[in-house]
């Protein structure tokens, strides 16, 4: 399957590590015209060094919402719309709830879910004009199973799924598709202050046997993106080397 871009635009957040990083790449090495957002310009600036494409890069906290007004506003000046939109920004703050405060609780539901929330509604506006336009989300299977430690983390990612579902029932008139991506263990900096031991335990319950990277899941995000997927609305797509059945 030949998934070709061109002359489409991609907003990928949380692109300047991790996953949202591997995604951006696949999609400027795909043909598209992306805008990789987050905080730090540095790790930015390191991937528009790196990128073979047509990367463009953006520093925006997705937490902000007057700067993510202001940043779509300069977007849609210079590239008239947004094709695509991945909003994979994302933190933890890991504690069991007697210990959670609620600033653990809030930076994470901000950064995780209102996040998605902000930027959805702030695209759908471009986006239902031009009668056009995909919306992929990030959940994790934490947002199906649950992980004790993770209250706030796994409440922000179920909250991704229902908004997913009810963002594709909304949107659908316009044409325009909204799907999620649940992806299981990925090696990324996410997951690397985890110890040996609980690696292990974790990769016993997988059952191809491995840790995922952050390009296992490209490939899928880019077909949820494409026109191979023009029939895929509010799905679930759980990439996770067979953890969740
Ligand atoms: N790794 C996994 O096993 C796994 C599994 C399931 C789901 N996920 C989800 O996948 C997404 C990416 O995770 P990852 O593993 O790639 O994590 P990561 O390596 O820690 O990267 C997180 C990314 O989000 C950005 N970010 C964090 N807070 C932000 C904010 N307020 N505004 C803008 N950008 C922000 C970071 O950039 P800056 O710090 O420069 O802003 C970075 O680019 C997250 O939504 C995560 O929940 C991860």
């Amino acid at each position: 399957m030949n998934i070709n871009f061109q002359n489409k635009v991609v907003w990928v957040t949380g692109a300047s590590r991790g996953i949202g990083r591997a995604i951006a790449l696949a999609f400027a090495e795909s043909g598209a015209i992306v805008i990789a957002s987050a905080r730090s310009e540095e790790n930015l600036k390191k991937l528009s060094e790196i990128a073979s494409g047509n990367i463009h890069t953006m520093a925006l906290d997705v937490t902000n919402e007057a700067a993510i007004t202001e940043k779509l506003a300069c977007i849609i000046a210079q590239f008239k719309k947004v094709d695509i939109l991945v909003n994979a920004a994302g933190i933890t703050r890991d504690k069991l709830i007697m210990r959670m405060s609620n600033d653990d609780w809030d930076s994470v539901l901000e950064t995780n879910l209102k996040s998605a929330f902000l930027l959805s509604r702030e695209l759908s506006r471009p986006m239902m004009k031009a009668r056009s336009g995909t919306i992929i989300l990030i959940s994790s299977v934490i947002g199906i199973t649950g992980n004790a430690g993770q209250a706030n983390y796994a409440a922000s990612k179920a909250g991704i799924i229902a908004l997913t579902k009810s963002l594709a029932k909304e949107l659908a008139p316009r044409n325009i598709r909204v799907n999620c991506i649940a992806p299981g263990f990925i090696e990324t900096d996410m997951t690397a202050g985890l110890s040996e031991e609980i690696k292990e335990k974790i990769v016993s319950g997988i059952a191809l046997n491995r840790t995922g990277t952050a390009d296992d899941l490209t490939g899928a995000v880019r077909f949820l993106a494409s026109d191979y997927a023009g029939y895929i609305t509010g799905q679930t797509l759980i990439i996770d080397g067979g953890m969740v059945y």
